[in-house]
C-alpha cells in the first residue's frame, strides 16, 4: 500500500503524530505548504492518503483543502486524522469528529481522533491570546462543575497527553486489517 501522510501543525503534536503513521507504514510524509505546491498527478499514484490537522475551535485546520483534492480521488484509501488537545475520551472529541468530515464526503474517507496536548511555547501570539479568552471564560463560568473546573485548570498550563499508542486504529485501517 502506498501511503501518503499530509499534516499541518503549529505546535508539533500532529507532526510526532504524522511521523509515528510514517514509521508504521512507511508513509511519505509532506507539510501541507509542500502538498499544496504539488500538481494533481504527484498523487495519483498513491493507494493511501492520510490527512492530519490540528482542531481549532471546533475546526480542522487545513481539512478543507483535502476535502477539496478528496472529491477528485477515486479508488483510494482516505482518512482524515485531528488532533486536539482534549482527551479521546472526552464527549467534545466525539462532537468534533461528529462534524469534522462534510456528509457528502462521509462515504469516501475515514475519520480518526487523536489526543495531542497544548504547547504555549510554541503556540502563535493568537492562538496563546486565544487560549487566554477561553480560560477566561471558564474561569468566569457561574456555578461551574467539576468537570469545568478540571478543564480550566487543564487548559491553563502546557501539557502532553499524545501517546504512539493512539495510531493502532489508523495504521490497521490503512495496512487493512480491519
Ligand atoms: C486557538 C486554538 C483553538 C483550539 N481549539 C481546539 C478545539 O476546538 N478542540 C481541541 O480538542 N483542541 C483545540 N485546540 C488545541 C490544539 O488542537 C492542540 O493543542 C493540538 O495538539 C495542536 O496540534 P499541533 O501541535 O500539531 O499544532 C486549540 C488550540 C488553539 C491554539
Amino acid at each position: 500500500m502506498k501511503t501518503l501522510v499530509i499534516y499541518t501543525s503549529q505546535t508539533g503534536f500532529t507532526q510526532r503524530y504524522a511521523e509515528w503513521i510514517k514509521e508504521e507504514t512507511s508513509a511519505d510524509v509532506l507539510d501541507l505548504k509542500e502538498a499544496k505546491k504539488k500538481k494533481a498527478d504527484y498523487f495519483q499514484s498513491y493507494d493511501a492518503i492520510l490527512y492530519g490537522g490540528w482542531a481549532n475551535a471546533g475546526k480542522v485546520t487545513g481539512a478543507k483543502w483535502f476535502f477539496g483534492k478528496a472529491a477528485s480521488w477515486t479508488s483510494k484509501k482516505l482518512v482524515l486524522f485531528v488532533v486536539g488537545a482534549s482527551p479521546a475520551d472526552n464527549p467534545e472529541a466525539k462532537t468534533l469528529m461528529d462534524k469534522a468530515i462534510p456528509e457528502e464526503m462521509k462515504n469516501k474517507m475515514q475519520g480518526f481522533y487523536l489526543q495531542g496536548g497544548l504547547n504555549y511555547d510554541k503556540m502563535s501570539a493568537g492562538s496563546r491570546l486565544a487560549m487566554k479568552a477561553l480560560l477566561s471564560i471558564m474561569n468566569h463560568k457561574k456555578n461551574p462543575t467539576e468537570k469545568d473546573k478540571a478543564m480550566a485548570e487543564m487548559i491553563s498550563h502546557s501539557y502532553d497527553i499524545s501517546d504512539r499508542k493512539f495510531i493502532a486504529p489508523i495504521v490497521s485501517y490503512v495496512n487493512g486489517t480491519v
